[in-house]
């Protein structure tokens, strides 16, 4: 214990800037420590992997994108949990960043852990009349909201679920409305959602449509998106845990009639041409492509992927530009196979 003081008190010595990554529940613990420790005049605010057209604050500090720093010897506390510590690094050093550690570990200094009192009443909205099974599916998220620290949260889960009250960051009721998802999907169609999250806007189509296999990365929010579907009684959503880039060799050709690619394409290490040919694979003809970007303005990606994807033969047949969240305009493309 004393070693681990000792060493974090050499850190925050030795490094006159100081930002956070992640502006979770960690992030914000790991806030309290550096100010009871004595370093707030250090601490320059937090960063977060999403990229923001406009700088947003959390508390009282600003919260800046990954690109958007330009101290990049600064010292980054990683506030996420362990599984991710890999991607986010190698992340990092890919943008030039130097100086870098996992802070988790600093939570042990002076037993220094998650309390009781972090309340989650502000993911809730505690209005919505529940049946009893909606109400244990409701408790579950908040109690896997208050034990997890996920990258792609920042102090609400990513995806809301209005039917349980849940408020998330991005509006998911909105997501459907303006994507008019239900002009391209109905209860004959297969879909495949790639970075499914939560699983929250699979479960809020699940009624609609035949069939959902819904994969994620982390195995955490993948079980439990099992466990709420189940009090939910929906029995036609697969939900998989694991890479997309190994997943997807196990589809086979045609097997979709619809796959959803939302703010993903980035997280893949893939190339447009690539993503391109493996969505075309395993779509059935007369299947749709969506295609949401990060932040438009700054997913200079985004561009090269949709062109990728015409030239593959999809056709584009619908976009729309959507600011769900109050801070981030995104793009979403549907892309046809086929006529
Ligand atoms: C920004 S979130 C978008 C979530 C969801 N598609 C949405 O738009 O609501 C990106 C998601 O992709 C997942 N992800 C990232 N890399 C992945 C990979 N290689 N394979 C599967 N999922 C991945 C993350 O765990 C995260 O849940």
């Amino acid at each position: 214990m004393k070693e681990i003081k000792q060493s974090w008190n050499d850190l925050m010595d030795r490094n006159e800037k100081i930002y956070i990554f992640g502006t979770g529940v960690v992030g914000q613990r790991l806030l309290d420590l550096i100010g009871s420790a004595g370093y707030t005049d250090s601490f320059k605010g937090f960063i977060v992997s999403d990229d923001r057209n406009e700088r947003m604050t959390y508390g009282e500090y600003p919260v800046f994108s990954f690109k958007d720093v330009s101290e990049k010897d600064a010292l980054v506390l990683v506030s996420v949990s362990d599984k991710y510590h890999k991607d986010l690094y190698d992340m990092l050093k890919m943008n030039g960043y130097t100086n870098y550690v996992n802070a988790i570990e600093f939570f042990m200094i002076e037993g220094y852990e998650k309390r009781e009192e972090d309340s989650m009443e502000d993911i809730v909205d505690t209005s919505i009349v529940l049946e009893a099974n909606e109400i244990k599916a409701r408790d579950e998220i908040v109690a896997f909201f208050k034990k997890c620290d996920l990258p792609f949260d920042s102090g609400k889960p990513y995806q809301s679920f209005p039917r349980l009250g849940i408020i998330g960051e991005r509006d998911t009721e909105k997501r459907i409305e303006m994507y008019r998802l239900f002009d391209y999907i109905d209860e004959h169609t297969e879909l495949l959602d790639i970075g499914c999250n939560y699983g929250f806007l699979d479960m809020a189509l699940s009624s609609r449509i035949k069939g959902i296999t819904a994969l994620d990365f982390s195995d955490e929010m993948i079980s439990m998106a099992q466990k709420v579907s189940e009090l939910l009684n929906i029995s036609n959503i697969v939900f998989a845990s694991g890479d997309y880039n190994e997943f997807q060799k196990s589809i086979p050709d045609h097997s979709y009639d619809a796959v959803f690619s939302f703010a993903v394409h980035i997280w893949l290490n893939i190339s447009p041409e690539e993503y391109a040919a493996q969505l075309f694979r395993i779509l059935r003809n007369k299947g749709f492509v969506f295609f949401e970007s990060q932040t438009y303005l700054s997913d200079s990606k985004y561009g090269e992927f949709c062109l990728a994807i015409e030239k593959k033969g999809l056709e584009k047949v619908f976009s729309v530009l959507l600011c769900d969240d109050g801070k981030t305009e995104r793009k979403m493309t549907v892309f046809r196979k086929g006529n």
